[in-house]
């Protein structure tokens, strides 16, 4: 297995849409391995092969405290309802959005043996991150799912608390429930008071989680880093400044 280097925004690649896979060969198992590797070294619950600069469409995806797996071709039969929820990504990585994601999720895929399965109404983190990672078989990045300037935001810069009724962070709390553990521990107990949002222990105690410093991590370049945060600034200077939600 190897660490791939993970694509960041403002790379083409991300928003262009990735071809079926005709075949599930070892090619394609090297690449699902590898990227499952790619995806933990970086800390991601998902990850899609075009972040790893491959326009097929595989992605991973790891649930905290469960094994990771490949879904080819994936796709999403089924949507039901709306949430809003706080988003993350490899390929923006340091940055937080608030987004709309579906309730529940049905999605059909091949397994790396090229086996047909089903993931029946998948709910939560799972939920989300199928969705998510199936836009990046499409071209999509969270962030083009944000719809004002204050709900998107870096680590170290969050803006004034505001109100996301929709959002049940008691829940998500205890659920150690948070997209992408990239983001963790910038977000808990900054951005969102930490008496009424955190339930865990964990989150209870004075020690502050070290952040993540993502030009340390094997996956990224620190030129693309740099790009990074132009590019999504200049994206988020472009949204409204009224929260629509
Ligand atoms: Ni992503």
């Amino acid at each position: 297995m190897a660490i791939l280097p993970v694509r960041v925004l403002p790379d083409p690649i991300l928003k262009k849409e990735a071809r079926p896979v005709e075949v599930v060969d070892d090619a394609i198992r090297k690449l699902a391995a590898d990227m499952i590797e790619t995806m933990q070294s970086g800390y991601g619950v998902g990850l899609a092969a075009p972040q790893v600069g491959i326009l097929r469409r595989v992605i991973t995806l790891q649930m905290p405290g469960d094994e990771p797996f490949a879904m080819i071709n994936p796709i999403i039969t089924n949507r039901d309802g709306e949430r809003i929820v706080r988003e993350g990504c490899l390929s923006v990585p340091g940055w937080t959005g608030i987004v709309k994601r579906a309730i529940t999720v049905t999605a059909n895929y091949l397994d790396t043996e090229g086996e047909g399965y089903t993931i029946d109404s998948a709910t939560e983190l799972l939920a989300q991150a199928i969705e998510h990672e199936v836009d990046h078989l499409n071209g999509i990045v969270f962030t083009d799912h944000l719809q004002a300037h204050i709900d998107l935001w870096k680590a170290g810069e969050e803006p004034e608390p505001h109100v996301h009724p929709e959002i049940d962070f008691e829940r998500e709390a205890a659920n150690d429930e948070v997209v992408s553990d990239e983001d963790r521990p910038q977000i808990e107990g900054e951005f969102f008071e930490a008496d009424e949002a955190l339930t865990d222990e964990e989150f209870e105690s004075d020690d502050e989680p070290e952040p993540i410093v993502h030009a340390d991590l094997a996956i990224y370049q620190q030129a693309d880093l740099d790009l990074l945060d132009m590019e999504v600034r200049r994206l988020r200077s472009q949204l409204p400044e009224l929260e629509m939600s």
